[in-house]
């Protein structure tokens, strides 16, 4: 795993931006994997900006997102289709039809998650994938326990995954859907690149035990260990609980740039 620990979120944000950006550059009809949630956000506001003043053209890449809720149709306000095309899809040159979100009100859920892990495999695979991290460790709706060999599938959400999305719900946890579909940890691990991003300090426990815990069904994060390439990109709040930090900094201040957006 590479740590890397910038100043703040909007820094930490744009170096995972110009690791896509490298990506999409070499490979333009790169297949990326993308998170819904408050993290990506400023990922997303740079990918746009990347789009609109550097030429960055996303027209041949395609998209799988990790997640949905059961039940919320595509336009509710916090579906994760809505929150895609509003904070990215809707602000750069990407065909509709490239970009996928799992259908949360699928008649036919067991259908609907065997035919997108299908759609991955027919689009190429995941050529890198954006993670977020729940303050319990679940990387998509990964909650704990989760098998790491599970692909594609319906999962119940924690009730601390409740409480922390509520947030987004006017604070109501019973507005908060129970269930989603979500790429499985098989699923995930299956990219040929991930790239995690944690900012603040609620998220730095999280962080620790993924990067230096043990690996563990109960951290679910914590397979990345066990990822040929995985980049965590933090900020200083996020970083609080690791015990080598110090080394982290020094290794990246060491590489070049190529290597850093590698
Ligand atoms: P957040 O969620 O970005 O809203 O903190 C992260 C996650 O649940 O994966």
């Amino acid at each position: 795993m590479e740590i890397i620990i910038k100043k703040d979120a909007h820094e930490g944000s744009c170096a995972a931006a110009r690791v896509i950006a490298g990506l999409v550059r070499r490979k333009p009809n790169a297949v990326i994997g993308l998170a819904t949630g408050s993290t990506p956000l400023k990922l997303y506001n740079e990918l746009i900006r990347l789009h609109k003043e550097e030429g960055i053209d996303f027209s041949e890449v395609t998209t799988f997102n990790l997640d949905e809720y059961i039940g919320l149709p595509a336009g509710h306000e916090q579906s994760y289709r809505r929150f895609m095309n509003e904070n990215l899809f809707d602000h750069i040159n990407i065909k509709t039809e490239n970009t996928h979100v799992p259908d949360g009100m699928t008649a036919d859920v067991s259908a609907t998650c065997a035919a997108y892990e299908q759609a991955i495999v027919d689009a190429g695979g995941i050529d890198l994938q954006v993670l977020g991290i729940g303050s319990d460790g679940h990387v998509g709706f990964n909650e704990p326990t989760s098998s790491f060999a599970s692909r594609t599938r319906i999962k119940t959400l924690t009730q601390q995954t409740v409480a922390d999305n509520a947030r987004f719900f006017d604070g109501d946890e019973s507005k908060v859907p129970h269930h989603c579909i979500t790429m499985g940890i098989g699923t995930i691990m299956d990219a040929r690149m991930n790239i995690m991003l944690a900012f603040g300090a609620n998220k730095a426990e999280a962080v620790a035990d993924t990067v230096e815990g043990p690996v563990a069904a109960m951290m679910p994060a914590s397979i990345l260990q066990h990822h040929a390439s995985a980049k965590v990109f933090i900020d200083e709040a996020a970083a609080t609980d690791l015990k080598l930090a110090d080394y982290y900094r020094w290794v990246y201040n060491g590489k070049p740039d190529w290597q850093k957006n590698a």
